[in-house]
């Protein structure tokens, strides 16, 4: 399956418009002028260091970068469980260039990079109210997606993009966040239990003709 796609290229970012949310520094890389830096990042758009994780919320104009991480990060997760003929059919569908427009201008959804200098290594997407993929309740915050490169696996890059998942939860002031979960996923189910999710449900996730069944979990806020 991995041979099949696309080499994601890394370009640069058109812009970094957005207001940096959070940002982190990986371990090992720590400098007293590396933090002066990181601190003043927050309040406006500063190139830093390659080691800084900056968090940011992801625009039309960003569609490539988040078509290649969204299809790089799913394949590097599921190819090895899955045939490559559902991997292509999924990984056609979810990250067309169609589906990424609509999900991006859908106000109730919003979309996050994890970025290391320019490049992306890990995105996050949300969603509120109507766009829920199942209404649990209109006032609760759905984690749809919180993936990250394999080679930053176990960084913190995934807490950091967690973190900015409940920063928004907190402000929109909802009364829980969940998220559904693959059960052969234990990496994922471990990291969310880590953060105080709970079992709650089960439900079926539809990947190409296969049917697979996800955990449900949710944290009361
Ligand atoms: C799940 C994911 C987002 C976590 O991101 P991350 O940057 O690796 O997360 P962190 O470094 O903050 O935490 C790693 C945590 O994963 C869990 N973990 C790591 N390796 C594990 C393993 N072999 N078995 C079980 N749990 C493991 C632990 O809870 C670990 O926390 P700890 O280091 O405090 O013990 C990331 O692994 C990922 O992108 N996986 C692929 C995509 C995915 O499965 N997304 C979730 C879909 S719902």
């Amino acid at each position: 399956m991995k041979s099949n796609e696309p080499k994601p290229t890394q370009p640069k970012l058109h812009h970094k418009g957005e207001a940096l949310h959070q940002h982190f520094k990986l371990p090992g890389a720590l400098t007293e002028l590396n933090s002066l830096f990181a601190n003043l990042a927050a309040t406006k758009t500063l190139k830093i260091s390659m080691d800084t994780v900056e968090v940011v919320r992801v625009t039309q104009i960003d569609i490539d970068q988040l078509q290649n991480i969204g299809r790089q990060t799913f394949a590097e997760t599921f190819s090895s469980g899955n045939s490559e003929e559902n991997m292509k059919e999924y990984l056609d569908n979810s990250f067309s260039t169609e589906k990424l427009k609509t999900e991006l201008s859908d106000k109730n959804s919003e979309f996050y990079f994890a970025l290391l200098g320019d490049r992306v290594v890990g995105y996050l997407k949300v969603n509120l109210g109507q766009s829920q993929t199942e209404m649990q309740d209109e006032n609760a915050l759905e984690i749809e997606r919180i993936y990250v490169l394999k080679e930053y696996h176990g960084k913190k890059v995934g807490q950091l993009l967690y973190e900015k998942a409940l920063e928004i939860a907190e402000q929109k002031g909802v009364d829980f966040v969940w998220l559904g979960v693959w059960e052969e996923n234990p990496r994922a189910i471990q990291f969310y239990k880590k953060n105080g999710f709970v079992e709650f449900d089960k439900h079926i996730f539809k990947l190409g003709e296969d049917e697979q069944t996800d955990i449900m979990m949710k944290l009361q806020m």
